[in-house]
């Protein structure tokens, strides 16, 4: 192996080890294991398209949410943990400001989230987006719905189509409201073809749930 390779690799570790320490305990749907499954999503997807640097892509998937804002002091700090990290471990100046901004234009953004986006983005960002689908969208959704104290349904509630940053983070919402706020939406939202094809299984199955959620809503099971 040459040299380059075995400090990527050295990267990928210490990353990982940093990730679980910093995640580990986390509740609402930002765990380790949901690190993992975008890792290997984007991984498979950016085997599948041939597309994006996968040392790139392997170390944003990793580090994706370390900067979130919810689950930091502030957005700064949340930065600054990135940034810190990134300063710890010996990585190219170019590889790290890479890895931040791919960081910085994979999150949803209440869907108004124009920024063109390298390769590499789109990747992490659909393997982070299909994570929010299927049936481990549903379980993630009433995760995080119960850690909020919110209801599972309220038909009381409207759905906003439309909402800014600040009213998707705080404002009044159920779980199965978020479906159509959001996870219904996604599909349609993904960058490559790969992720495409691994979201309909996953579409599917969220309208098969909502379908009979509403039968046995209504009483009529
Ligand atoms: P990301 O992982 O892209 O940062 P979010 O922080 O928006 O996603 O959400 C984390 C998880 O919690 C996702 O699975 C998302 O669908 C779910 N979630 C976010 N907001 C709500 C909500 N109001 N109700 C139910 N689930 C939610
Ligand atoms: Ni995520």
């Amino acid at each position: 192996m040459k040299a380059g390779e075995i400090m990527k690799e050295k990267n990928i570790h210490l990353t990982e080890k940093f990730v679980r320490n910093t995640l580990g305990e986390d509740s609402t749907g930002h765990d380790w294991h949901h690190i993992e499954r975008v890792r290997k999503n984007a991984l498979y997807i950016a085997k599948k398209e041939q597309a994006g640097d996968p040392f790139l892509i392997e170390m944003a998937a990793l580090l994706h949410d370390i900067p979130d804002a919810k689950l930091n002091t502030s957005k700064e700090a949340g930065e600054r943990k990135l940034s810190d990290f990134l300063q710890e471990i010996e990585i190219a100046e170019e590889a790290s400001s890479s890895i931040k901004t791919i960081i910085e234009s994979v999150s949803f953004k209440g869907g108004n989230n124009k920024k063109v986006l390298s390769v590499e983005a789109k990747i992490v960002q659909d393997a982070d987006r299909l994570d929010a689908i299927g049936a481990m969208g549903i379980a993630r959704a009433f995760a995080y719905g119960g850690k909020k104290g919110q209801p599972i349904y309220d038909p009381g509630l409207e759905i906003r189509k439309v909402m800014t940053e600040d009213e998707y983070r705080n404002g009044k919402s159920s779980s199965i409201n978020h479906f159509y706020e959001k996870l219904l939406k996604l599909r349609d939202l993904l960058n490559t073809d790969t992720a495409r094809e691994m979201a309909e299984a996953r579409h599917e199955i969220m309208e098969q749930y909502l379908h009979q959620f509403f039968i046995e809503w209504n009483g009529q099971a």
